[in-house]
């Protein structure tokens, strides 16, 4: 009913209504009840005014008492239904008038307020005619309420929304950082190892020129910057790499595969690698691609040093790594292929699962793999997938890439 009464006050505040009573106190009365409500109240106590002062289509409802002194109640509402026949009418009835009402319902007369009436249900049967007098303007207020709590609805989910977002970028710098952590190892340990390789020649003093007439020493630290700039430059472009990795502005460029693939040979198997590992290229040289170039280096590092990792965990006596580059058709195929025993069947499918890792002792993080999946299958264009081979003894990634495959709004 608190519901009704607030509809009834914004609907009714347009409204003008008129009531005809016999006695003054009901006037007086119904005038009470319903003044909140309505912008207008005409109140007459005479058929006669009633009649002189009506106009079709202007009252909402005429309430019309049935004991009129001058009229019978019923002859009035005919009267006034022959000049509206859409007005709408409620009949304030004594209790014992049934019969009357029969008649009434006869004649289009529906709503009736027993008298005394409660002030309860007089308004109640008054909100019921104005639903009905008002459809379209009763709709039209549902539709409101509907769309302010919508929008209410809305403005909660858009906070929620830009929670959400902030929380998934705070995740994303997470795994950006953790990305970027997970490959820096690499080139910080290569550049670890030139310098304290560099520092025990000098402690040993075979640095000193007397001892090298041939100029070797310059040909030895001239090699050692190189790998340093080297390493240094992929760490400043991992970070960018990384920092592009959730952006799709992220550029692609034309670069050969197979520099590629030797520039990542150079710096994760570099040439006296206490592994001593054999590597077995087979790689068409011709191939030129556009496409995200560090980023497919970034997913050849790990795999290489998932398989320097499988060397060393099962103690391979002569680790091969061979890596082959060719193109079927489109597609361009990158396998690297190790002899170290290969992956057990029962974890094969999880490896490029996130957090998948089995190397707890070496504190592993199981990010590599699906990072480079990832990669692949949401920059790249093409697939990452593993298999076993029996003949070469270990572990064969395939890397399959489809040109056309490459976003076009990556480019
Ligand atoms: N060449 C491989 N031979 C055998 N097992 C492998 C090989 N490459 C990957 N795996 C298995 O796949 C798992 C997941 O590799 P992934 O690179 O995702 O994580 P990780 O190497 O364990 O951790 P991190 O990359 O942080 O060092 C490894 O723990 C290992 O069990
Ligand atoms: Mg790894």
């Amino acid at each position: 009913m608190q519901n009704d009464l607030k509809i009834l006050t914004r609907l009714g505040k347009d409204l003008r209504i008129m009531i005809v009573a016999g006695t003054e106190e009901l006037s007086h009365t119904s005038r009470e009840i319903l003044t909140p409500y309505f912008d207008e109240i005409v109140a007459v106590t005479s058929a006669r005014d009633a009649i002189t002062q009506y106009t079709p289509s202007t009252f909402a409802i005429v309430y019309v008492d049935l004991s009129l002194s001058d009229m019978d109640g019923m002859e009035l509402i005919t009267k006034l239904q022959s000049l509206d026949k859409y007005q709408k009418f409620i009949v304030l009835i004594d209790k014992e008038n049934v019969p009357v009402m029969t008649k009434l319902y006869e004649i289009g007369v529906t709503f009736f307020a027993i008298k005394p009436f409660m002030p309860k249900c007089f308004l109640q049967v008054t909100y019921d005619v104005i639903r009905i007098v008002l459809p379209d303007q009763y709709v039209e207020e549902q539709v409101r309420e509907f769309h302010k709590k919508l929008e209410d609805i809305t403005e909660e989910n858009k906070l929620q929304c830009n929670l959400l977002m902030q929380q998934s970028k705070l995740v994303q710098t997470g795994e950006m950082l953790s990305m970027i952590a997970h490959q820096w190892r690499q080139p910080l340990s290569v550049i670890t190892a030139i310098i304290a390789t560099t520092r025990t020649r000098m402690d040993l003093d075979l640095y000193k020129r007397s001892d090298d007439p041939y100029g070797a020493i310059e040909k030895d630290l001239h090699n050692a910057f190189v790998r340093i700039e080297e390493a240094a430059d992929f760490l400043s472009k991992t970070v960018n790499d990384f920092r592009n990795f959730y952006r799709p502005t992220n550029t692609a460029n034309t670069f050969n595969v197979a520099e590629l693939i030797n520039s990542v040979c150079r710096m994760v198997i570099p040439e006296k690698h206490y592994l001593d590992i054999e590597l077995d290229l087979n790689i068409d040289t011709g191939i030129v691609i556009t496409n995200f170039e560090n980023e497919l280096k970034q997913v050849l590092i790990n795999i290489i040093n998932n398989a320097k990792d499988a060397f060393i965990e099962k103690d391979i006596a002569k680790p091969k790594l061979r890596i082959t580059l060719q193109k079927k058709g489109e597609r361009i195929c990158i396998n690297i292929t190790d002899n170290a025993q290969g992956i057990p069947q029962a974890i094969i499918e999880k490896i490029f699962l996130p957090y998948f890792s089995t190397k707890s002792e070496k504190n592993g993080t199981g990010i590599g793999l699906h990072m480079a999946k990832t990669i692949i299958e949401r920059h790249v264009g093409g697939t990452l997938s593993v298999s076993n081979d029996a003949v070469f003894g270990g572990a064969d990634f395939s890397i399959e890439i489809i040109p056309d495959k490459l976003n076009e709004e990556e480019l």
